[in-house]
């Protein structure tokens, strides 16, 4: 993937960096909490009738808009513009897909630094400290947050600013079927340690109480998060996708793979929380207390997956993290024509800024509230995932839909069978704009506002 080139060699490049970019934090850390915090069931179901009805017709859009625009987030959708005798101004979809690439860098760097320093505690033993001291003792302290997410940014950026080509097909080749094996395992040892029963229960059963304008946002939300649709990500990938791969089959391996993770996430975690008797709602905090506690538990044996854990879920936000840094960077780098590195620089620093802000959210400005949420991390995190997302995404659905449809055959989509082609148009011009921006609205009505209608 580098300037030069602007094409991946093979089918399976497209493949793997696209499911290294969608396995991620969101997956195993994000998915788990958010299940928890929205009461279990309802949100779960809710995500996966999402992922299918709007986040698989989507993503394909987002591909669709690189793929056949070849370019950045902006030039694709203005060189598409072009050619469909549309207004430029569709560029600004482009540009708020960077705004939120920006702002989810600034917390996910945050999380994925916690992570690393998380897999040094866990090589060094959990001996007889309470898993939720060790957490407050991690977050209270600015410095070390500060250390850990710096360095996982700096790294992120030097692969990035020289170039993702060849190193990523070659490092998920082998570290995302470790990632399933892994994922897998704990999976098992829940079953037969933990309280599978309960989890399955509250995991997959119908809650109608919680049925309200901000479970629905925060299940959209999760879905588009988890998929990486809505901040060019995917335009960016999807132009350096070979011409003749088929961007529908290509989607559907990427959305399922991604989608059994966050699954399987959930049904390592939950069984363990019940076992544990933690609390489900923990938040943002869930993963890490929760798996610390289990890996104290295994005694030795958790001296061994429990640094395991934390590296692959590092590796798993790494490769997100890279994937969250390059649509900006290709942005910078052609429209000012400077060189990846120089553009790399500018990003990375300003991610840094906003990272500082996203980390006194756990402790210098822990108390400081932003209207309805709670500390600006929190505040960051929704306005990326819960607002700018959902926005972005009704966007690309609307000029792929309404502008591009001539352009749309089963050539480029590999989708032979008209019905389904068909559908996807329907999808992209009515169904998906029309929920994103009623659930958007309520949701923000609800959340921000305290105004509910159901
Ligand atoms: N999907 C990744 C995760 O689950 C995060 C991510 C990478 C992302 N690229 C993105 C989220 C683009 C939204 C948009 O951790």
């Amino acid at each position: 993937m580098q300037a030069k080139s602007n094409q991946w060699n093979n089918n399976l490049a497209f493949l793997l960096a696209a499911t290294g970019s969608a396995v991620g934090l969101g997956n195993i850390w994000g998915f788990p909490y958010k299940a928890g915090e929205n009461g279990g069931g309802l949100f779960v179901l809710l995500y996966l009738f999402f992922v299918i009805v709007l986040g698989l017709p989507v993503f394909m859009a987002e591909v669709f808009i690189g793929k056949t625009g070849k370019g950045n987030p902006v030039s694709a959708i203005e060189n598409l513009a072009v050619k469909s005798k549309s207004s430029k101004s569709w560029n600004l979809v482009g540009y708020a897909g960077i705004l939120a690439s920006l702002i989810i860098a600034g917390y996910y760097a945050v999380i994925a630094g916690l992570v690393v320093n998380y897999g040094f505690i866990a090589a060094a033993g959990f001996g007889v400290s309470d898993p939720s001291t060790v957490y407050a003792a991690e977050v209270a302290n600015f410095w070390e947050m500060t250390f850990w997410f710096s360095a996982f940014l700096i790294a992120s950026g030097i692969v990035v600013g020289y170039g993702i080509d060849q190193g990523i097909e070659k490092a998920m080749r082998i570290l995302l079927p470790m990632l399933f094996v892994l994922v897998i395992l704990m999976v098992g040892y829940g079953a037969v340690r933990g309280d599978m029963a309960s989890a399955l229960n509250y995991l997959f059963s119908w809650k109608a109480d919680q049925f309200n304008a901000g479970t629905i946002q925060a299940a959209v939300g999760q879905a588009f998060f988890s998929l990486s649709i809505g901040m060019g990500t995917l335009m960016a990938f999807g132009s350096y996708m070979p011409k003749d791969q088929k961007l529908g089959n290509a989607s559907v391996v990427v959305v399922t793979a991604d989608t059994a993770v966050a699954l399987f996430a959930g049904l390592a975690i939950f069984p363990l929380v019940f076992f544990f008797a933690l609390d489900p709602t923990a938040g943002t905090e869930l993963v890490f207390k929760t798996m610390t506690t289990a890996f104290s538990e295994m005694g030795p044996l958790g001296q061994f997956i429990g640094p395991l854990f934390y590296f692959l879920l590092a590796v798993a936000a790494f490769s997100s993290m890279i994937s969250i840094l390059e649509p900006s960077v290709v942005f910078l780098s052609e429209k000012f024509s400077i060189s990846r590195v120089k553009a790399t620089t500018f990003v990375v620093l300003f991610c840094f800024l906003l990272s500082l802000v996203s980390v006194a959210g756990f402790n210098v400005w822990k108390d400081i509230s932003i209207g309805a949420l709670d500390n600006p991390f929190e505040a960051m995190k929704y306005l990326a995932d819960d607002f700018l997302l959902l926005l972005v995404g009704t966007g690309i659905s609307v000029f792929v839909g309404w502008r591009l449809e001539n352009t749309i055959n089963s050539e480029v989509t590999g989708i032979t069978n008209k019905g389904l082609l068909n559908l996807w148009v329907v999808v992209l011009k009515w169904i998906s704009p029309i929920s994103l921006l009623t659930i958007w609205a309520l949701g923000n009505l609800q959340i921000l506002f305290g105004i509910s209608f159901f």
